[in-house]
């Protein structure tokens, strides 16, 4: 009986950890973003600090002082260069990042 208890305690436990890991809380910087590494370092940078031919920095004005609609607007829809997101990402993904572009991390 006290293994059974003891498995019924581990399976509960290891069950809270997965869904609590599940639902992590939004990613706190830009960088840290999987979004962002996966979607836009190739060209903003892994830092976020802009690449040569690729895309401006998104951690400094510009960017960082823009209004949120338009870094959603073109994040969602392209600019020039910049390719266009709506249905490669999901309106939160992107309402994220817009978040994450205008709060930097300070340093
Ligand atoms: C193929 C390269 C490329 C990729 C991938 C890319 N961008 Fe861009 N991005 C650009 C270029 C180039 C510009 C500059 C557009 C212009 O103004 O001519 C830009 C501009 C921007 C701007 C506006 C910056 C400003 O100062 O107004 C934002 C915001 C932005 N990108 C966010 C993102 C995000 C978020 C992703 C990933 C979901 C991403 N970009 C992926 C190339 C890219």
């Amino acid at each position: 009986m006290k293994t059974l208890r003891l498995t019924i305690a581990i399976c509960s436990l290891l069950f809270a950890l997965t869904v609590s890991s599940q639902t992590p809380p939004p990613d706190p910087t830009l960088t840290d973003n999987p979004v962002f590494q996966k979607n836009c370092a190739k060209c903003h940078g892994k830092t976020a600090g802009g690449r040569h031919f690729g895309g401006p920095s998104l951690i400094s004005e510009p960017a960082t002082t823009a209004p949120a609609d338009e870094l959603r607007n073109i994040i969602a829809n392209g600019k020039h260069h910049m390719p266009k997101y709506a249905g490669k990402l999901t309106p939160e993904e992107i309402n994220t990042l817009v978040d994450q572009i205008k709060s930097p991390p300070k340093k």
